[in-house]
């Protein structure tokens, strides 16, 4: 293996050590301890995990937190007045409806009602075209680590061609957004892309967020590339255990990449880092405090 490993884990842990320093000074100096509310939405097991995560790190990180479980068949108008309620209340910053939610759901309406400038996820159509348009809005929380990650590795991205292999608009469209403003040269690629291995293989850049177990495949990667796998797959391995993998063939990846990120270990834990992050922002935005620079 010739790539160096974009550990996620430590990265992660930095930024949490920063963000209970800056908590600290909140409390201190404006009695301001940022709040942070989680709602979920009947019985999912994975959806549990990262919810039961999320609660954790913000009181780890000596901020409020708060979860809400409401069951599989709730109505989406009593989510709705959930939201709601949350965006009236003065100890809640950052509000997160975990997504994805029961069929009976329209997803785009319980998104819409949170309150834009409480939306930490940075779902909300204001926050994404605010990102679209160069506006100070919430970023994604993903997305945005992944371009953290990025920029502790390489520097400056200007001028590099990146591929963002997924257009979901949890994390697809957003990074190609992120990376547009990092002055990158950006393609899109996704389920219907023609020759997706010589996009790949032309870019310093690859983003693999697609869903699909290891479909970027090694042999792909240009020499030198940086590779960030958001993909988080369970596989059946032959003797019937499962084993997680990204969307990208590590093993094979590492041979040729610069810079790669692990499955598990690499962007999973940024993103409850940034998630975070965004709440002291929204915090301080909704207070009109400067934010605390560490
Ligand atoms: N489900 C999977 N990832 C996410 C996320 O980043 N935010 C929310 N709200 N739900 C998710």
């Amino acid at each position: 293996m010739s790539a160096s490993i974009i550990d996620g884990k430590d990265f992660a842990a930095k930024i949490k050590e920063n963000i209970a320093k800056q908590v600290k000074i909140l409390k201190e100096k404006y009695d301001l301890t940022p709040g942070l509310a989680v709602v979920l939405v009947g019985e999912d097991p994975a959806s549990q995990v990262y919810v039961r995560n999320k609660n954790k790190s913000t009181k780890e990180a000596g901020m409020n937190g708060y979860e809400y479980l409401m069951d599989d068949d709730v109505s989406e108008e009593i989510l709705i007045s959930k939201v709601k309620e949350l965006n009236q209340d003065p100890t809640v910053h950052g509000i997160l409806v975990q997504l994805p939610l029961p069929k009976h759901i329209n997803e785009a309406a319980v998104i819409e009602a949170i309150a834009p400038e409480k939306d930490v996820d940075g779902f909300h159509i204001i926050n994404s075209g605010l990102l679209a348009t160069g506006g100070k809005g919430m970023v994604p929380c993903t997305p945005l680590g992944c371009i953290m990650m990025l920029k502790e590795t390489l520097g400056n991205l200007s001028g590099l061609d990146a591929v963002v292999v997924g257009r979901s608009n949890i994390v697809g469209k957003p990074m190609a957004q992120l990376l547009l403003n990092e002055n990158c040269t950006v393609t899109i690629a996704h389920s219907r892309t023609k020759n997706l291995d010589q996009v790949v293989g032309r870019s310093d850049i690859v983003i693999a967020a697609v869903g699909v177990p290891e479909l970027v495949k090694g042999s792909w990667i240009k020499p030198g590339a940086t590779v960030i796998d958001v993909g988080i797959n369970r596989i059946l391995k032959e003797d019937g255990k499962t084993r997680l993998v990204g969307d990208v063939e590590f093993a094979a990846a590492a041979e040729r990449a610069g810079a790669i990120t692990p499955v598990p270990g690499g962007v999973g834990p940024m993103t409850i880092a940034v998630l975070l992050k965004n709440t002291i922002t929204a915090a301080c935005r909704q207070k009109g405090i400067e934010q605390p620079q560490i």
